[in-house]
Protein backbone atom coordinates (compact mmCIF):
# COMPACT_ATOMS: atom_id res chain seq x y z
CA UNK A 1 0.00 0.00 0.00
CA UNK A 2 2.95 2.73 0.49
CA UNK A 3 6.43 2.34 0.63
CA UNK A 4 8.45 2.31 3.80
CA UNK A 5 9.65 5.48 3.91
CA UNK A 6 6.58 6.82 4.01
CA UNK A 7 5.18 4.82 6.53
CA UNK A 8 5.42 6.02 10.26
CA UNK A 9 3.06 4.29 12.31
CA UNK A 10 1.63 1.00 11.59
CA UNK A 11 -0.68 -0.70 13.97
CA UNK A 12 -1.76 -3.96 13.63
CA UNK A 13 -3.99 -6.22 15.27
CA UNK A 14 -4.43 -3.95 18.56
CA UNK A 15 -6.03 -5.88 21.74
CA UNK A 16 -6.34 -3.57 24.69
CA UNK A 17 -8.44 -4.65 27.42
CA UNK A 18 -9.58 -3.73 31.21
CA UNK A 19 -9.45 -6.25 33.70
CA UNK A 20 -11.58 -5.26 36.81
CA UNK A 21 -14.51 -6.58 39.45
CA UNK A 22 -16.76 -6.12 36.30
CA UNK A 23 -15.01 -8.79 34.34
CA UNK A 24 -13.12 -8.03 31.09
CA UNK A 25 -13.58 -5.12 28.99
CA UNK A 26 -12.53 -5.27 25.51
CA UNK A 27 -11.80 -1.60 24.87
CA UNK A 28 -9.97 -2.08 21.89
CA UNK A 29 -10.38 -5.36 20.21
CA UNK A 30 -8.03 -6.05 17.08
CA UNK A 31 -7.75 -3.00 15.14
CA UNK A 32 -5.67 -1.96 12.42
CA UNK A 33 -4.39 1.26 10.28
CA UNK A 34 -1.19 2.63 9.45
CA UNK A 35 -0.07 6.79 9.34
CA UNK A 36 2.30 8.07 6.49
CA UNK A 37 4.53 10.53 7.09
CA UNK A 38 2.67 14.06 6.91
CA UNK A 39 -0.98 12.10 6.68
CA UNK A 40 -3.82 13.10 8.72
CA UNK A 41 -5.83 10.20 9.89
CA UNK A 42 -9.36 10.75 11.54
CA UNK A 43 -10.71 8.20 14.17
CA UNK A 44 -14.40 8.51 14.56
CA UNK A 45 -17.58 6.87 16.59
CA UNK A 46 -19.86 7.03 19.19
CA UNK A 47 -18.71 7.76 23.00
CA UNK A 48 -16.79 4.53 24.42
CA UNK A 49 -16.23 3.13 21.56
CA UNK A 50 -12.33 2.83 22.37
CA UNK A 51 -10.81 5.77 20.17
CA UNK A 52 -9.07 7.56 23.32
CA UNK A 53 -7.62 4.13 24.39
CA UNK A 54 -6.09 3.50 20.76
CA UNK A 55 -4.18 6.64 21.79
CA UNK A 56 -3.31 5.87 25.20
CA UNK A 57 -1.80 2.18 23.79
CA UNK A 58 0.53 4.11 21.11
CA UNK A 59 1.70 6.43 24.12
CA UNK A 60 1.93 3.52 26.34
CA UNK A 61 0.07 5.54 28.98
CA UNK A 62 -3.45 3.40 29.32
CA UNK A 63 -4.05 2.98 33.23
CA UNK A 64 -2.51 0.04 34.97
CA UNK A 65 -5.73 -1.90 34.95
CA UNK A 66 -5.71 -2.24 31.47
CA UNK A 67 -2.88 -4.18 29.39
CA UNK A 68 -2.47 -4.44 25.43
CA UNK A 69 -3.43 -8.11 24.96
CA UNK A 70 -2.18 -8.19 21.81
CA UNK A 71 -1.26 -6.96 18.61
CA UNK A 72 1.65 -4.28 17.55
CA UNK A 73 2.31 -0.94 17.10
CA UNK A 74 5.34 -0.48 14.73
CA UNK A 75 6.82 3.25 14.80
CA UNK A 76 9.23 3.99 11.90
CA UNK A 77 11.56 6.60 13.11
CA UNK A 78 13.55 8.51 10.97
CA UNK A 79 13.45 5.78 7.90
CA UNK A 80 15.49 3.26 10.47
CA UNK A 81 14.47 0.03 11.06
CA UNK A 82 10.41 0.13 12.96
CA UNK A 83 10.38 0.02 16.63
CA UNK A 84 7.45 -2.12 18.09
CA UNK A 85 6.23 0.27 20.89
CA UNK A 86 3.91 -2.78 22.51
CA UNK A 87 7.47 -4.46 23.04
CA UNK A 88 8.68 -1.75 25.37
CA UNK A 89 8.98 -0.93 28.93
CA UNK A 90 5.78 1.43 29.51
CA UNK A 91 8.20 3.91 31.85
CA UNK A 92 11.12 2.63 30.28
CA UNK A 93 14.16 4.99 28.44
CA UNK A 94 13.02 4.00 24.89
CA UNK A 95 9.22 4.99 25.12
CA UNK A 96 10.58 8.08 27.36
CA UNK A 97 12.37 9.26 24.29
CA UNK A 98 9.39 8.88 21.86
CA UNK A 99 6.95 9.97 23.70
CA UNK A 100 6.66 13.78 24.04
CA UNK A 101 9.69 14.12 21.19
CA UNK A 102 8.18 11.73 18.32
CA UNK A 103 5.08 11.61 18.85
CA UNK A 104 3.20 14.21 21.33
CA UNK A 105 -0.50 14.33 22.07
CA UNK A 106 -2.70 16.97 22.53
CA UNK A 107 -5.95 16.64 25.09
CA UNK A 108 -9.37 17.35 25.15
CA UNK A 109 -9.55 19.25 28.35
CA UNK A 110 -5.84 21.68 28.06
CA UNK A 111 -6.20 21.95 31.69
CA UNK A 112 -5.13 18.45 32.10
CA UNK A 113 -2.02 18.78 30.26
CA UNK A 114 -0.82 21.41 32.44
CA UNK A 115 0.07 21.62 36.11
CA UNK A 116 -1.44 24.63 38.07
CA UNK A 117 1.96 25.51 39.43
CA UNK A 118 3.92 26.95 36.79
CA UNK A 119 3.88 29.07 34.07
CA UNK A 120 3.84 27.42 30.39
CA UNK A 121 6.79 28.96 30.02
CA UNK A 122 8.48 26.65 32.51
CA UNK A 123 6.41 23.83 30.75
CA UNK A 124 7.48 24.27 27.52
CA UNK A 125 10.72 25.15 28.27
CA UNK A 126 11.22 21.85 30.54
CA UNK A 127 9.90 19.98 27.74
CA UNK A 128 12.35 21.47 25.06
CA UNK A 129 15.28 20.73 27.49
CA UNK A 130 13.61 17.36 27.95
CA UNK A 131 14.87 16.34 24.38
CA UNK A 132 16.95 18.95 23.37
CA UNK A 133 20.58 20.01 24.71
CA UNK A 134 20.00 23.74 25.04
CA UNK A 135 20.56 26.07 27.13
CA UNK A 136 17.80 28.05 29.77
CA UNK A 137 17.71 31.16 27.10
CA UNK A 138 17.74 29.08 24.38
CA UNK A 139 14.90 27.02 25.41
CA UNK A 140 13.41 30.40 26.64
CA UNK A 141 13.98 31.72 22.91
CA UNK A 142 12.03 28.48 21.52
CA UNK A 143 9.31 28.82 23.95
CA UNK A 144 8.50 32.44 22.60
CA UNK A 145 8.54 31.53 18.89
CA UNK A 146 6.63 28.12 19.18
CA UNK A 147 3.84 30.80 21.22
CA UNK A 148 3.64 32.94 18.46
CA UNK A 149 3.27 30.16 15.95
CA UNK A 150 0.56 29.10 17.08
CA UNK A 151 -1.20 32.47 17.67
CA UNK A 152 -0.47 33.75 21.55
CA UNK A 153 -0.88 36.86 21.70
CA UNK A 154 2.23 39.21 23.27
CA UNK A 155 4.17 35.93 23.51
CA UNK A 156 6.84 37.25 25.21
CA UNK A 157 4.97 38.06 28.56
CA UNK A 158 2.19 35.34 27.98
CA UNK A 159 5.49 32.70 28.55
CA UNK A 160 4.83 34.00 32.15
CA UNK A 161 1.29 33.23 32.62
CA UNK A 162 0.14 30.62 34.44
CA UNK A 163 -2.38 28.21 32.94
CA UNK A 164 -5.96 29.67 35.12
CA UNK A 165 -4.97 32.95 33.89
CA UNK A 166 -5.52 32.02 30.45
CA UNK A 167 -9.31 31.80 28.89
CA UNK A 168 -9.91 28.58 27.67
CA UNK A 169 -8.79 29.36 24.29
CA UNK A 170 -5.64 30.38 24.98
CA UNK A 171 -5.24 27.77 26.99
CA UNK A 172 -5.93 25.33 24.10
CA UNK A 173 -3.11 27.26 21.72
CA UNK A 174 -0.70 26.84 24.51
CA UNK A 175 -1.14 23.04 24.62
CA UNK A 176 -0.57 22.96 21.28
CA UNK A 177 2.93 25.31 21.93
CA UNK A 178 4.25 22.19 24.19
CA UNK A 179 2.85 19.32 22.26
CA UNK A 180 5.03 21.00 18.87
CA UNK A 181 8.18 22.35 20.65
CA UNK A 182 9.84 19.40 20.07
CA UNK A 183 8.41 19.30 16.50
CA UNK A 184 7.31 15.57 16.38
CA UNK A 185 6.28 13.51 13.72
CA UNK A 186 2.94 12.48 14.70
CA UNK A 187 0.46 14.29 16.51
CA UNK A 188 -2.13 12.66 18.12
CA UNK A 189 -5.46 15.21 18.96
CA UNK A 190 -7.78 13.63 21.24
CA UNK A 191 -11.19 15.93 21.05
CA UNK A 192 -8.83 19.13 20.36
CA UNK A 193 -11.74 21.20 20.48
CA UNK A 194 -14.60 20.15 22.55
CA UNK A 195 -14.04 21.69 25.72
CA UNK A 196 -13.94 25.03 23.71
CA UNK A 197 -16.56 27.43 22.64
CA UNK A 198 -17.83 27.16 18.64
CA UNK A 199 -15.77 30.76 17.17
CA UNK A 200 -12.35 29.30 18.82
CA UNK A 201 -13.00 25.42 17.64
CA UNK A 202 -12.87 27.01 14.03
CA UNK A 203 -9.60 28.74 14.87
CA UNK A 204 -8.20 25.96 16.94
CA UNK A 205 -8.43 23.81 13.57
CA UNK A 206 -7.72 26.39 11.35
CA UNK A 207 -4.27 26.03 13.64
CA UNK A 208 -3.54 22.40 14.11
CA UNK A 209 -3.88 22.25 9.84
CA UNK A 210 -1.55 25.09 9.16
CA UNK A 211 0.77 23.88 11.36
CA UNK A 212 0.04 20.05 10.20
CA UNK A 213 1.04 21.18 6.34
CA UNK A 214 4.08 23.56 7.90
CA UNK A 215 5.83 21.18 10.07
CA UNK A 216 5.14 18.50 7.60
CA UNK A 217 3.96 16.23 10.78
CA UNK A 218 1.88 13.84 10.27
CA UNK A 219 -2.12 13.85 12.74
CA UNK A 220 -4.36 11.21 14.29
CA UNK A 221 -7.09 13.42 14.81
CA UNK A 222 -10.11 11.88 17.29
CA UNK A 223 -13.84 12.89 17.46
CA UNK A 224 -17.32 12.97 17.40
CA UNK A 225 -17.29 14.97 14.97
CA UNK A 226 -17.58 13.98 11.00
CA UNK A 227 -16.98 17.49 10.07
CA UNK A 228 -13.82 18.08 11.93
CA UNK A 229 -12.33 14.84 9.88
CA UNK A 230 -13.82 16.13 6.43
CA UNK A 231 -12.07 19.46 7.03
CA UNK A 232 -9.09 18.35 8.07
CA UNK A 233 -7.89 14.48 7.56
CA UNK A 234 -7.03 12.42 4.31
CA UNK A 235 -7.84 8.92 6.14
CA UNK A 236 -11.01 7.78 8.18
CA UNK A 237 -11.15 5.24 10.40
CA UNK A 238 -14.60 4.22 12.12
CA UNK A 239 -14.86 2.25 15.69
CA UNK A 240 -17.78 0.92 16.94
CA UNK A 241 -16.83 -1.24 20.34
CA UNK A 242 -13.43 -1.51 20.09
CA UNK A 243 -13.71 -2.87 16.66
CA UNK A 244 -12.19 -0.87 13.51
CA UNK A 245 -15.51 -1.41 11.33
CA UNK A 246 -14.56 1.31 8.70
CA UNK A 247 -11.52 2.61 7.00
CA UNK A 248 -10.91 4.50 3.91
CA UNK A 249 -9.49 7.65 2.73
CA UNK A 250 -11.75 10.70 3.57
CA UNK A 251 -13.35 11.28 -0.08
CA UNK A 252 -14.11 8.22 -0.62
CA UNK A 253 -15.72 7.11 2.96
CA UNK A 254 -17.85 10.30 2.66
CA UNK A 255 -19.07 9.69 -0.82
CA UNK A 256 -19.52 5.91 -0.62
CA UNK A 257 -19.86 4.44 2.91
CA UNK A 258 -20.34 1.04 3.17
CA UNK A 259 -21.08 -0.13 7.09
CA UNK A 260 -24.58 0.82 8.03
CA UNK A 261 -22.92 2.40 10.94
CA UNK A 262 -20.95 4.89 9.23
CA UNK A 263 -24.23 5.40 7.04
CA UNK A 264 -25.91 6.08 10.03
CA UNK A 265 -23.13 8.25 11.46
CA UNK A 266 -22.91 10.01 8.03
CA UNK A 267 -27.26 10.74 7.84
CA UNK A 268 -26.96 12.50 11.12
CA UNK A 269 -24.43 15.22 9.38
CA UNK A 270 -27.06 16.14 7.11
CA UNK A 271 -23.94 18.97 5.12
CA UNK A 272 -21.79 15.76 4.59
CA UNK A 273 -22.10 12.43 2.44
CA UNK A 274 -24.80 11.43 -0.57
CA UNK A 275 -28.20 11.47 1.06
CA UNK A 276 -27.93 15.41 1.98
CA UNK A 277 -30.80 14.79 3.87
CA UNK A 278 -32.66 17.51 5.92
CA UNK A 279 -33.97 15.25 8.54
CA UNK A 280 -31.78 14.12 11.25
CA UNK A 281 -31.57 10.78 11.64
CA UNK A 282 -29.65 9.51 14.28
CA UNK A 283 -28.53 5.56 14.83
CA UNK A 284 -31.44 3.94 16.62
CA UNK A 285 -30.91 2.76 20.20
CA UNK A 286 -27.49 3.35 22.06
CA UNK A 287 -24.47 1.28 22.30
CA UNK A 288 -24.74 -1.89 24.80
CA UNK A 289 -22.56 -2.11 27.83
CA UNK A 290 -19.23 -3.05 27.15
CA UNK A 291 -19.24 -5.86 29.54
CA UNK A 292 -22.33 -7.32 27.20
CA UNK A 293 -20.58 -7.35 24.05
CA UNK A 294 -22.81 -8.49 21.08
CA UNK A 295 -21.70 -11.97 19.65
CA UNK A 296 -20.97 -11.89 15.76
CA UNK A 297 -20.61 -8.55 14.66
CA UNK A 298 -21.39 -5.88 17.46
CA UNK A 299 -23.47 -3.87 15.35
CA UNK A 300 -26.05 -5.88 14.86
CA UNK A 301 -28.13 -5.03 17.60
CA UNK A 302 -28.85 -1.71 16.24
CA UNK A 303 -28.29 -2.44 12.12
CA UNK A 304 -31.22 -1.53 9.96
CA UNK A 305 -29.68 -3.94 7.27
CA UNK A 306 -29.47 -7.19 10.17
CA UNK A 307 -29.50 -10.67 8.82
CA UNK A 308 -30.54 -13.32 11.26
CA UNK A 309 -28.39 -16.31 11.64
CA UNK A 310 -25.34 -14.54 10.09
CA UNK A 311 -24.57 -10.98 12.03
CA UNK A 312 -25.52 -12.46 15.26
CA UNK A 313 -23.77 -15.69 15.05
CA UNK A 314 -20.13 -14.56 12.81
CA UNK A 315 -17.81 -11.54 13.26
CA UNK A 316 -17.46 -10.25 9.91
CA UNK A 317 -14.12 -10.42 8.13
CA UNK A 318 -12.56 -7.51 7.50
CA UNK A 319 -13.20 -6.88 2.86
CA UNK A 320 -11.39 -4.55 1.07
CA UNK A 321 -14.61 -3.10 -1.15
CA UNK A 322 -12.48 -0.83 -3.35
CA UNK A 323 -8.93 0.36 -2.93
CA UNK A 324 -7.55 0.95 0.47
CA UNK A 325 -11.43 1.09 1.99
CA UNK A 326 -11.87 -1.86 4.49
CA UNK A 327 -14.97 -2.76 6.07
CA UNK A 328 -16.14 -5.31 8.42
CA UNK A 329 -19.70 -6.19 7.48
CA UNK A 330 -21.39 -9.09 6.26
CA UNK A 331 -23.17 -7.71 3.55
CA UNK A 332 -20.01 -7.21 1.26
CA UNK A 333 -18.47 -10.36 2.13
CA UNK A 334 -18.54 -12.53 -1.28
CA UNK A 335 -19.45 -16.17 -0.70
N1 LIG B 1 -9.31 3.72 32.68
C1 LIG B 1 -10.29 2.90 32.30
N2 LIG B 1 -10.70 1.89 33.08
C2 LIG B 1 -11.69 1.06 32.70
N3 LIG B 1 -12.34 1.15 31.54
C3 LIG B 1 -11.97 2.16 30.71
C4 LIG B 1 -10.94 3.08 31.05
N4 LIG B 1 -10.80 3.96 30.04
C5 LIG B 1 -11.70 3.61 29.12
N5 LIG B 1 -12.40 2.52 29.52
C6 LIG B 1 -13.47 1.85 28.78
O1 LIG B 1 -12.95 1.47 27.52
C7 LIG B 1 -13.90 1.68 26.49
C8 LIG B 1 -13.31 2.62 25.46
O2 LIG B 1 -13.13 3.88 26.06
P1 LIG B 1 -12.49 5.14 25.34
O3 LIG B 1 -12.20 6.13 26.39
O4 LIG B 1 -11.36 4.71 24.48
O5 LIG B 1 -13.70 5.61 24.44
P2 LIG B 1 -13.75 6.87 23.45
O6 LIG B 1 -14.06 6.32 22.10
O7 LIG B 1 -12.53 7.67 23.59
O8 LIG B 1 -15.03 7.64 24.00
P3 LIG B 1 -15.30 9.22 24.12
O9 LIG B 1 -15.78 9.63 22.78
O10 LIG B 1 -16.38 9.30 25.15
O11 LIG B 1 -14.03 9.88 24.54
C9 LIG B 1 -15.16 2.22 27.18
O12 LIG B 1 -16.03 1.15 27.40
C10 LIG B 1 -14.62 2.78 28.48
O13 LIG B 1 -15.60 2.71 29.48
MG1 LIG C 1 -12.15 9.57 24.32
Amino acid sequence: MMDDQSRLLSVKNLSTHFFSREGILAAVDGVSFEICRGEALGIAGESGCGKSVTAQSILRIVPSHGKIVDGEILFYQNGGAPVDLVSLDWKGKEIRKIRGKEIAMVFQEPMTGFSMAYTIGNQIMEVIRLHQQVNEAEARRRAIEILQRVGMPKPEQTIDAFPFALSGGMRQRAMIAMALSCNPSLLIADEPTTAVDVTIQAQVLELLKELQQEMGMAMMVITHDLAVISELCDRVMIMYLGKDVESAPASELFSNPKHPYTVGLLKSVPELGEGKSQEISPITGSVPSPYHRPGGCPFHTRCPAFIPNVCDLQAPPQVEVAKDHRVRCHLYVQE
